[in-house]
């Protein structure tokens, strides 16, 4: 894949990366990383343009979130949120914008390789492999790693007690608050510095939901990055470090989650009074 970025703004990287983009090494077709600019957040993807087809799904969206820092975006039904999620994944390619993640654009990279460069991304569907058990699940999130992975599962399921009880269960037949649990789980089995999670409460039950935030903040303590995308937009933004209300492909608010609840116009547009 050529580089879409390749003739804007000054990122010469040959300097610093002389790899040409596609000679990357394996066979799958992904480009150079480069330099990201100085004072970055730990992952930004800025001015994100781009959709399915003709027509733009996000249109010149920013998103970013700092190391150890929990970032809730919000939104209504169709939003872009889920694409931002895949754009920043490299599961879309943007018209514009680029992604930068602890000092790197990998605006070129796929999915993979993004993996590779230390993000875990939980989609919002089909998250679980259903007629896999949940150590299977577990086992297939540890894919790209080389090398002995038991002592990241022994944390997952330290993490998720419920879930290690059920381990040489089909994840199919887990609760759907579990089957949540496992996808998360299966994402942290990269070890990942940036952890995106598409509606990782959906369909749960409020003490669910609660437990699974509390995990969540637990993980951020470790010191991993949480991009995350909420439907329980007041109880997410309750334990944000930063909010991002996205409509229509664009920011429309952004502040501390502190600041998104107390402004009574996203109180009312957003959150429901
Ligand atoms: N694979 C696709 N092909 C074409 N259009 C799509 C695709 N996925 C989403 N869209 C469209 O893009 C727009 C944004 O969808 P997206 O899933 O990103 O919204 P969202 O904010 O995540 O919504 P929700 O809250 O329902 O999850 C919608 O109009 C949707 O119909
Ligand atoms: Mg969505």
């Amino acid at each position: 894949m050529s580089d879409p970025f390749a003739n804007r703004g000054n990122r010469d990287a040959s300097v610093v990366n002389p790899r040409p983009a596609g000679t990357a090494e394996g066979n799958h077709h992904s480009g150079p990383t480069r330099p990201g600019h100085s004072g970055d957040p730990f992952l930004i993807g800025e001015g994100m343009r781009g959709g399915y087809g003709k027509a733009d799904i996000l249109n010149g969206c920013t998103l970013a979130v700092e190391k150890g820092q929990i970032a809730v975006i919000v939104g209504p039904n169709g939003a872009g949120k889920s694409t931002a999620m895949k754009a920043i994944f490299g599961m879309l390619n943007l018209r514009e914008g680029s992604v930068r993640l602890d000092g790197q654009d990998i605006s070129a990279l796929n999915p993979q390789d993004r993996v590779k460069a230390g993000m875990g991304f939980v989609p919002q569907v089909a998250n679980v492999f259903p007629t896999m058990t949940v150590e299977e699940n577990l086992e297939m999130g540890a894919y790209l790693r080389g090398d002995d992975f038991r002592e990241t599962m022994q944390q997952v399921y330290e993490l998720f007690p419920a879930v290690a009880d059920k381990r040489r269960q089909n994840a199919g037949e887990l609760s759907g608050g579990q089957r949540q649990q496992v996808a998360v789980g299966r994402a942290l089995m990269t070890r990942p510095k940036l952890l995106m999670l598409d509606e990782p409460t959906a369909g749960v039950s409020p003490i669910v939901m609660d437990e699974l935030f509390d995990r969540i903040i637990e993980i951020a303590r470790t010191g991993i990055s949480i991009l995350m995308v909420e439907q329980n937009a007041k109880q997410a933004l309750e334990i944000a470090d930063i909010g991002y209300v996205l409509v229509q492909g664009a920011n429309r608010y952004t502040g501390t989650g502190a600041q998104l609840m107390a402004d009574p116009e996203v109180r009312r547009t957003f959150l429901g009074g």
